[in-house]
């Protein structure tokens, strides 16, 4: 997965939170700087820090301020896949051993902490209590949000609005605050900043959609580990649910399910099942109806060129084009 490198003038920008995200994790300990940067050298496309600069593009645009955000932002991010790959049983991240896999659990789990308390440091060099807040609330609805779905694992009676609200809290709402906080930290208008919210929950919630999506019918080079993950684990998303509304299929599905959790079947046969259906298509259209809505606060910004490239950022993440 390759940075976003479509935004010219912007480039020069994340070469420099590049560093800065690498030097964030130096001079403490030579273990976790190397099982830190392990990841974040990994690649990873920075979507976060590119919103939190495009946020700032609707007030006074200034680096220096804005990387107080940016850097954290990834931090918090890729502090939580350390964590996320823990739970999932993950070996691969970005097409490379997760820290868990290279390590271990417990090394993994102290370097999340240790990701995590990196980004507190940075952004305690800004004044604005608001922007403190808005990141604490955004990590503890997170970590609600993974523990939802522990309590969910197989649980084949969860409703479409129970998944929402589940990827909202643990996907959409921290790409929202990155574009919000971008403007914030910028003294943008709290109207803009508001808009910029919408536009990020809504390509969030879309996104994360997309990357359920992709785990069932992507291809292990595409989504960088190998497909069918999330059922095998337990976690059941939005296709999942969709065909298990469907009678003909239901059946079969709860079936293959069982035999899952019991160990006894990889997730091969109950993919095949929902491709069989209208899962699939349900949740794609039910993204584009997110990235409609993110587009909606989009249309209500003053028009600009980062305008535009917001609007790219929605239809690169409906598609997922790596
Ligand atoms: C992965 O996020 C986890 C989800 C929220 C789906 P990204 O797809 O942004 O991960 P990287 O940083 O580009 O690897
Ligand atoms: C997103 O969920 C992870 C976080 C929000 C921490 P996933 O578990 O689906 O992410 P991937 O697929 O492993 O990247
Ligand atoms: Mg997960
Ligand atoms: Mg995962
Ligand atoms: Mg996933």
């Amino acid at each position: 997965m390759k940075r976003l490198q479509m935004f010219g003038l912007l480039n020069k920008d994340m070469e420099i939170l590049e560093k800065e995200l690498y030097r964030s994790v130096q001079g403490d300990d030579p273990l976790l700087t190397e099982t830190s940067l392990h990841l974040l050298k990994a690649g990873g496309k920075r979507l976060r820090p590119v919103f939190v600069l495009m946020g700032g593009k609707f007030g006074t645009y200034d680096l220096d301020k804005l990387k107080r955000i940016a850097v954290p932002l990834e931090l918090i991010h890729s502090a939580s896949l350390v964590h996320d790959d823990v739970i999932d049983d993950a070996d691969t991240r970005r097409g490379e051993p997760t820290v868990k896999a290279k390590w271990d659990d417990k090394i993994a789990m102290y370097t999340g902490d240790y990701i995590y308390a990196k980004a507190l440091a940075i952004t305690a060099e800004l004044p604005n209590p608001r922007i403190h807040q808005i990141l604490s609330k955004a990590m503890v609805e997170m970590t609600i949000g993974e523990m939802e779905q522990i309590r969910d694992f197989f649980n084949s009676g969860q409703s479409v609005r129970h998944y929402l609200r589940r990827i909202r809290r643990k996907t959409a709402l921290l790409i929202a605050i990155s574009c919000q906080l971008g403007a914030l930290a910028a003294d943008a208008e709290l109207e803009k900043a508001g808009l910029l919210y919408k536009y990020g929950y809504n390509v969030g919630m879309a996104f994360q959609i997309r990357d359920d999506l992709l785990d069932l019918r992507g291809t292990e080079k595409q989504i960088g580990k190998p497909p069918g993950s999330d059922m095998r684990q337990g976690n059941i998303t939005l296709p999942v649910i969709y065909t298990l509304e469907d009678d003909r299929l239901r059946g079969a599905l709860l079936d293959e399910l069982e035999q899952i959790r019991e160990g006894r079947a990889g997730a091969g046969r109950a993919i095949d099942i929902i491709l069989s259906g209208d899962g699939i298509s349900r949740a794609e259209e039910l993204a584009s109806r997110y990235i409609d809505k993110a587009l909606a606060a989009l249309d209500k910004l003053p028009n600009n060129r980062t305008k535009g490239n917001l609007r790219d950022i929605a239809y690169f993440v409906t598609g997922r084009a790596y």
